[in-house]
């Protein structure tokens, strides 16, 4: 098959949602449909449990496990679909965003009953930054819910999107019968006690047809008055808005009951895009160019505790990927070659030969990689990555054994280059400071500084609001407020400038006292 009909089959995405909303059950149901699972709940047991805050040994454990479903790939209908698996718990939300750095679309679950929630909203914020394509799954139509056209609402104004149903309900909960299919043009019928739509009735004309049989007249009545509402009150879907990130086509089903999946599916390969181009410092990546380039996105470690190993996920941007071919390392400035790359299908990893762009190929690492490092068997290119955000929570960290200084050094700066956290160098006394989102991360780090690097760390506590990248055109002012905020500055990992707010009020002050600086809640601006 030639390169471009293989970059053209490929559909590499990943399912995002609130906790709980149903991610879990869709992704394993979308396998099924790719046989590449046989049994439901096999990906039930690498899920991590989003409550159990205290029990993050056993997050770790399941993380650790989770490495083999990173990355689903399987084949279906002449396509090969990547599914790109994120974290469950939002202490990890920035493993998330990073995830999405290296998809070309995703799908967003909502519960029917909840509506857009917390992460939901936050994870559109860095779909909507890259204008990444949105597919929308509301589920658990077999429970009691919200009204459709009130959710449609919300969607529409709390993700900041154009909206298009392109499936409706017909009722819910107890009384759900199914839905009509706008982009098939069906009548998809669900009985609760049978998985899966139970019957699919082609629909030539909605209001010619008779639907009455299947469903009653008064339902068939709804049905049609709301289609027409549907119709009056939404533009036609339009493929090219979705590929823009503008209009998120919205689908409604039961992930648990297998209803609407392969409908969604099947719209999917359709209408989502194959790889698209990335962005690099220097230029945009093409897909279908020859030479390859691709680049680390995520780094999982702690595979073996004994190692010290790590993968990297090395997302391919352009051409193909050879196994034992020399590639530079473009930040070393050497080559690299690699004869046990890994690719991901379904529940099994093993040995690949080659990717092409859009796939996602594991790469075992001493330590060799950080996020954002480029491969290329062309020219020295830059992959943007995605900016790191302020962090919610910062701690001091302090080395609690002398004679283990240099372990905490380097532990810390594999364990930052891994994206576990963020830090902060204290401008005036050289503290270092870590932020995280959530305090599960902390946890982790001191566990694995201990058990990886044998480095003994001590926390202390550090009242802050935000971190503020800062910039300004007026090198005055800039160089007056550094030195009058001498003990509130810091530098990042990249060295450059950070204010840390100690509150909202000190913040806004700031803003107040200077004027011509600009202070950024994220990394890239
Ligand atoms: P997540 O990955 O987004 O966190 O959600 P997950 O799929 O784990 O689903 C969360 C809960 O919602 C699960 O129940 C799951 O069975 C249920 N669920 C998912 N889809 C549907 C649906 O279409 N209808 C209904 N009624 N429930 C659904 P749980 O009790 O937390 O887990 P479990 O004991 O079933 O494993």
């Amino acid at each position: 098959m030639s390169l471009k009909k293989e970059i053209q089959k490929r559909r590499t995405f990943a399912i995002i949602s609130h906790p709980d909303a149903g991610k879990t059950t869709l992704t394993e149901k979308l396998l099924l449909f790719g046989g590449a699972i046989h049994i439901a709940g096999a990906v039930k047991s690498n899920k991590i449990k989003k409550t159990a805050t205290s029990d993050w040994m056993e997050i770790e454990k399941q993380r650790g496990i989770s490495v083999a479903t990173s990355v689903m790939g399987f084949e279906y209908h002449d396509h090969k679909i990547n599914i790109l698996d994120t974290p469950g718990h939002q202490d990890f939300a920035e493993d998330t965003y990073r995830t999405l750095t290296a998809v070309d679309s995703v799908i967003v679950v909502v519960d029917v009953a909840k509506g857009v929630e917390v992460q939901t909203r936050k994870l559109m914020d860095v779909c909507r930054m890259r204008n990444t394509p949105v597919m929308i799954f509301v589920n658990k139509l077999d429970r009691e819910g919200r009204d459709p056209f009130d959710i449609l609402d919300e969607l529409e104004k709390e993700l900041e999107i154009k909206i298009r149903p392109l499936s409706w309900p017909i009722e819910m909960g107890e009384r759900f019968k199914g839905v009509y299919n706008l982009y098939k043009k069906s009548l998809d019928l669900f009985q609760p006690s049978k998985q899966t739509v139970t019957k699919s009735i082609a629909v030539k004309d909605i209001n010619k047809d008779d639907l009455e049989k299947h469903i009653g007249n008064k339902l068939a009545e709804t049905l049609r008055e709301e289609v027409e509402l549907i119709t009056g009150v939404y533009p036609d879907f339009d493929r090219e808005e979705y590929l823009a990130g503008k209009l998120a086509p919205v689908f409604f089903g039961s992930a648990l009951n297998n209803f609407g999946v392969k409908e969604l599916l099947d719209c999917f390969i359709d209408i989502a895009p194959s790889p698209r181009p990335i962005k690099a410092e220097e230029r945009k990546v093409d897909p279908y160019e020859d030479a390859f380039t691709g680049f680390v996105f995520k780094i999982h470690a702690n595979m073996d505790p004994n190692h010290r190993s790590r993968i990297a996920f090395v997302r391919v941007c352009s051409g193909k990927f050879e196994r034992n071919v020399n590639y530079k390392h473009v930040r070393f400035d050497r080559m690299m070659r690699f004869s046990s790359p890994t690719a991901f299908m379904a529940q099994k990893k093993e040995i690949l030969d080659e990717a092409f762009a859009g796939d996602i190929v594991g790469l075992p690492d001493t330590g060799n990689f950080k996020i954002g490092d480029t491969l290329t068997s062309g020219e020295d290119l830059h992959f943007k990555g995605l900016p790191s955000f302020s962090p919610e929570m910062f701690k001091y960290i302090e080395n609690a054994d002398p004679m283990k200084s240099k372990q905490l050094q380097k532990g810390i700066e594999q364990l930052m280059d891994e994206g576990v956290a963020q830090l902060f160098t204290h401008q005036f006394n050289g503290r270092k400071i870590i932020g995280t989102v959530g305090q599960l991360q902390f946890e982790v780090i001191e566990y694995r500084l201990l058990n990886e690097y044998g480095a003994k760390s001590r926390w202390e506590p550090i009242n802050l609001y935000k971190a503020c990248w800062i910039e300004s055109e007026n090198a005055e002012e800039l160089a007056d407020f550094k030195k009058r905020k001498y003990q509130y500055m810091a530098h990042d990992k990249q060295g450059r400038d950070v204010f840390l707010a100690e509150s909202n009020y000190m913040l806004m002050m700031a803003q107040q006292d200077f004027k011509n600086i600009t202070f950024h809640f994220t990394s890239e601006f």
